[in-house]
């Protein structure tokens, strides 16, 4: 056992997966070292290698069938859906490495979705953090599990388990492998963002993995900002009405105490990451937006940031009050989330006052994405205009900035700051990354250099920029500390995405010498850049390539915790095949994922998707394509860039729908009018 005394403490951790049913290439350059295996169970020994079930369900050899070789585990007698296969990693998991996990997983009978986790304990506390979330299985073959999983504290207990979302039916579990890739020490002898760039803090977000080991010491050394990306949200620190938890955040805002950091408290309101419940009255029902529920939901929300913002008085610096209210596809630019539903605008009026009356020295923002959309920074921008007239105290605006390496353009990036000025609010830049794809059908196993060389040009010219504007910006946070975690992996699509400013392996890319010192762009030995043989474009002599035109649609950044996943196969011709996903769940509206395979010989070019919704579904904005529906009848048809599909590739689209009752999955696909095989 290494490093993991019995001790009191709180655990945070980060659990991302990376890949579903195929394996995935982790983001590793080709001089990179071979990944270090820490554990396997092949099961080829005839024994359950130290296996045991979670209840009282049964573990067996088995040679009934096998992923590799002739022996695996199987597991019968589940009695409920979280019972499965589970092994002790206690002395096997050292704290802040990053291990890959990967399990083959497969049904003795029938098709369900299954889901690799980790059970940890501090003393009396349990969590379970998902490392890959639901996937589909099936008796007819084997899947991968494969993700990663850090560990941010001491436990004194840490299982891997495999648990299924519907049924209980018996599985088999085959070549389990948990491996990492050795650590590389920081590089002490180049410039600390935070010295270069003295206009502003910078700020990186984080969870616990960044706060220990070599990750707590890159954060040091270049940050003097944090934002927890997930700690502060509803679901962490009020899961269930008036019992507060700040298990999460408190280390989080603990380590920014003792190093001297600035805080971005993100989000006291937000339409994702909230429970079900804020949205249920006391009878269990749906609220519709009566006079009683709008004034149950405004208590609740006033008890939320009142127990919240108290908690951590001054040392939360900054709120971002409201997250993503505005939707500039409605006329007058307010998303319809259930907040906005039960209550109107009153439920930010509501948020402002109190956070103002707890933390009356706090900055409070209002934050949002793709405000250099002109559509939606015009929205946003009435709506505090409006509000600020009311005399809603409201201090700051936020630009997420999640953009890629080709959108959006300087201009529309100079003219969102612009736009505000006049207001005299303060403006942050509040979760910037820079992802190396330009659409959703993209997909590298390692970065290529053009891309990571674009992308430093990037961000060479958005710090020049937000440096230009040091009057009116007075923060700017990446969405992240290093290309080894960072929520891109899995959004919009799960494909390994490198946006950060370090690599895999905490080294400093050309993005980093983007910010600190452009001349230096392309000099970068970091591994990740040094090995991708790709492109012709020169390091040194190249001009800027970067942000000159708008190619891309901008899509919602917004997920939810709880991916639901669900399929029915049905029977097709074999030319295509289809995966609908929804990514994402929150009341009264989703996210979908689909996927397109062109499973016959020849390549598609053009392509239209057809399906009928069975649950009155509706399509409210969609990304990589464009949709008309009438009715239940919906179709996607091809954007520009995404036609063709060559034969054993794939294109994806992605959707943000809304709903009434329930959700449920298309049966069946037609593809350019041939019904396709639905995974
Ligand atoms: C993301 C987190 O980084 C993920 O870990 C989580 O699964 C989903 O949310 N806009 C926001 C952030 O305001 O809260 C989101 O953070 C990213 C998009």
């Amino acid at each position: 056992m290494r490093a993991l005394a019995r001790l009191a403490v709180t655990t945070v951790l980060v659990a991302a997966p990376i890949a579903a049913v195929t394996v995935t290439t982790v983001a590793s350059a080709a001089d990179d070292p071979a990944p270090v295996t820490v554990l396997t169970s092949t099961f080829e020994d005839g024994t359950v290698q130290g296996w045991t079930g979670r209840n009282a369900e049964v573990l067996a050899n088995s040679t009934t069938v096998a992923h590799g070789g002739t022996h695996s585990l199987s597991v019968t007698g589940r009695t409920a859906t979280w019972n499965g296969p589970s092994l002790d990693v206690l002395g096997t998991f050292e704290k802040g490495t990053s291990y890959t996990i990967s399990a083959w997983v497969r049904m003795a009978d029938g098709t369900d979705n299954a889901r690799l986790s980790v059970e940890r304990r501090s003393g009396d506390t349990a969590s379970y953090d998902t490392v890959v979330g639901n996937t589909a299985v099936s008796n007819g073959n084997w899947v991968n599990l494969v993700g990663h999983y850090t560990l941010a504290a001491d436990v004194d207990f840490l299982h891997v388990y495999v648990e299924t979302a519907s049924t209980t039916g018996s599985l088999y579990l085959d070549d389990v492998a948990i491996s990492y890739v050795p650590a590389l020490p920081i590089q002490t002898d180049i410039p600390s963002v935070k010295d270069v760039v003295t206009n502003f803090p910078v700020g990186a977000a984080i969870t616990g993995a960044e706060t220990v080991t070599l990750h707590g010491d890159l954060l040091a050394m270049h940050f003097n900002s944090v934002t927890p990306g997930n700690a502060l949200k509803w679901d962490a620190t009020e899961p269930s009405e008036n019992t507060f938890t700040y298990t999460q955040a408190d280390p989080l805002i603990a380590y920014a105490k003792a190093h001297n950091m600035k805080v971005r408290g993100h989000t006291l309101v937000w339409h994702n990451q909230t429970p079900s419940w804020v949205f249920t009255r006391a009878d269990g029902t749906a609220m519709t937006g009566t006079a009683a529920d709008k004034t149950l939901l405004l208590s609740r929300l006033e008890n939320h940031i009142r127990n919240v913002a108290a908690h951590y008085g001054t040392t939360i610096g900054t709120w971002d009050v409201v997250n993503e209210v505005i939707d500039e596809n409605q006329s007058d630019g307010l998303r319809r989330s259930s907040w906005y539903n039960v209550t109107g605008l009153d439920y930010i009026r509501t948020a402002f006052r109190v956070a103002r009356e707890v933390a009356p020295g706090a900055k409070l923002c209002i934050n949002d994405y793709n405000t250099n959309v002109a559509a939606k920074r015009d929205k946003l921008y009435a709506l505090v205009s409006q509000l600020k007239g009311e005399g809603v105290p409201i201090d700051c605006v936020g630009h997420q900035m999640h953009i890629n390496v080709s959108w959006p353009s300087m201009a529309d990036t100079e003219a969102m700051i612009q736009k505000f000025v006049p207001l005299g609010v303060e403006q942050q830049i509040t979760e910037m990354d820079v992802s190396i794809y330009t659409n959703s059908g993209e997909s590298f196993p390692t970065p290529p250099a053009d891309r990571l060389l674009q992308q430093a040009y990037v961000y060479r010219d958005m710090f020049a920029l937000f440096r230009k504007y040091a009057s009116a910006i007075t923060s700017v946070t990446l969405w992240g500390l290093a290309d080894d975690n960072t929520w891109l992996d899995t959004y919009p699509v799960a494909r390994k995405d490198a946006p950060l400013l370090f690599d895999t392996r905490l080294q400093a890319k050309s993005a980093y010498w983007g910010v600190v010192d452009p001349t230096k762009i392309g000099t970068t030995t970091s591994p990740t850049v040094s090995s991708s043989p790709t492109t012709s474009t020169s390091p040194t002599t190249s001009t800027s390539p970067t942000t000159s035109t708008s190619p891309t649609t901008s899509t919602s950044p917004t997920t939810s915790t709880s991916p639901t996943t669900s399929t029915s196969p049905t029977s097709g011709t074999g030319a295509c095949a289809v995966t609908y996903r929804v990514t994402g769940n929150w009341p009264g509206g989703f996210q979908g994922d689909v996927k397109i395979a062109n499973t016959g010989a020849g390549a598609i070019s053009g392509w239209k998707l057809a399906w009928s919704f069975a649950g009155g579904q509706t399509i409210a904005q969609l990304w990589n394509g464009s949709v008309s529906q009438s009715g239940t009848a919906v179709t996607v048809t091809n954007a520009s860039w995404n036609g063709s599909i060559a034969a054993g590739g794939s294109q994806s689209f992605g959707f943000l729908g809304s709903y009434t009752g329930s959700n449920p999955v298309p049966a069946a696909f037609t593809l350019n009018g041939t019904t396709c095989t639905v995974l």
